[in-house]
């Protein structure tokens, strides 16, 4: 197929991919800024970050590259409103929020110009997105890595959006090579959202442990784990999920860094533990990956995972 360029309100990507955010610091300016120079859409994952920090990072991206940057924050931290405004004030291209819906969000984004794209999962919010001013959607079926909002698969839901909406939709989740891609978008979708190939990138902080689980990850290591925040998630099981499917992990220090925590365990660790930031420990880290993790075979440098989804878009 020809590859269409992704047109978001004013901008232009040449690829129609967006890197998903992945919190917490396992997408930096690093890995964002590669694949805006590869011509797609690089995402930094702001959760987890305190302002300065992403402001940081922002413009570290913004040093290393011309193309298309933003920014994920998760609606349901305590810092959301702060983080996305610090993000809107670097002058970010665009800002992605998922777990959980912002209304206010759109005026922020209005008063700027800044484009707006909420994670949802279903036809009814993408109708509300686009009344709200959502410059495009993001839409993430069941198989995504990370905080999941629906059981629904991707291929169920997104012609169900397409036909409601007039802006963009992007789809997310369990989406690997550039067959994939070509399957979304033969289903109307304007663009995809990968999050699992590109955590296991060269580039990525994903710690060397999460790395090596992501290549070595059978189909029936993925599980649906837990989350504090109040919605499952998607995962790769070891020793961290088997406790905490079990019992409550000991907080030591509480962050108090979510709207609402269950306090089962605390999120932002497990998270942060999974990248080169933490320890990398089994016993600590919460690997989120998606549901096509298996099919990932290589920890490759961004310049060639883009190489080859071009190539297979290209015979699809
Ligand atoms: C390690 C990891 C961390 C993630 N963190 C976030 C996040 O902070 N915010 C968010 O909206 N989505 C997050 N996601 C979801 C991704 O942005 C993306 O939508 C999802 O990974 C797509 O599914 P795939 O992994 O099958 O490609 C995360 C996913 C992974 C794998």
């Amino acid at each position: 197929m020809k590859i269409p360029e992704l047109k978001i309100g004013n901008l232009k990507a040449k690829l129609p991919i967006i890197q998903g955010g992945m919190a917490v610091r396992i997408s930096t300016a690093r890995l964002a800024a590669q694949v805006a120079n590869e011509g797609a859409i690089g995402v930094i994952a702001g959760t987890g970050l305190n302002p300065q920090e992403l402001t940081d990072e922002i413009k570290l991206a913004r040093s290393l590259t011309d193309g298309i940057i933003g920014v994920n924050v998760l609606y349901a931290v305590k810092d959301f409103a702060l983080l996305v405004k610090t993000a809107i004030s670097s002058s970010i291209d665009l800002v992605i929020s998922g777990a959980g819906f912002s209304r206010e969000i759109f005026t922020w984004g209005r008063e700027t110009d800044t484009a707006i794209l909420p994670v949802v999962s279903s036809a009814r919010l993408a109708i509300l997105a686009e009344r709200l001013g959502a410059k495009a959607v993001i839409v993430e079926g069941t198989e995504a890595g990370g905080h999941l909002g629906t059981d629904r698969r991707l291929v169920d839901i997104l012609p169900e959006v397409v036909k409601k909406v007039e802006i963009p939709v992007i789809g997310a989740g369990g989406i690997i090579d550039g067959f994939d891609i070509a399957k979304i978008l033969n289903l109307g979708a304007s663009g995809v959202q990968m999050g699992t190939r590109f955590a296991a990138s060269v580039e990525s902080n994903a710690s060397d442990a999460m790395k090596k689980s992501y290549i070595t990850a059978t189909k029936d290591d993925v599980i649906s784990v837990p989350s504090p925040v109040g919605l499952p998630g998607r995962a790769i099981r070891n020793r961290f999920t088997d406790k905490i499917n079990g019992d409550k992990v000991k907080i030591t220090k509480c962050n108090n860094c979510l709207k609402a925590c269950s306090h089962r365990y605390c999120i932002m660790d497990a998270l942060l533990e999974a990248s080169s930031f933490g320890s990398g420990a089994e016993e600590k880290a919460l690997f989120f990956a998606g549901s096509c993790v298996d099919r990932i075979k290589e920890i490759l440098p961004v310049k060639e995972i883009i190489n080859n989804l071009k190539k297979e878009l290209k015979m699809a």
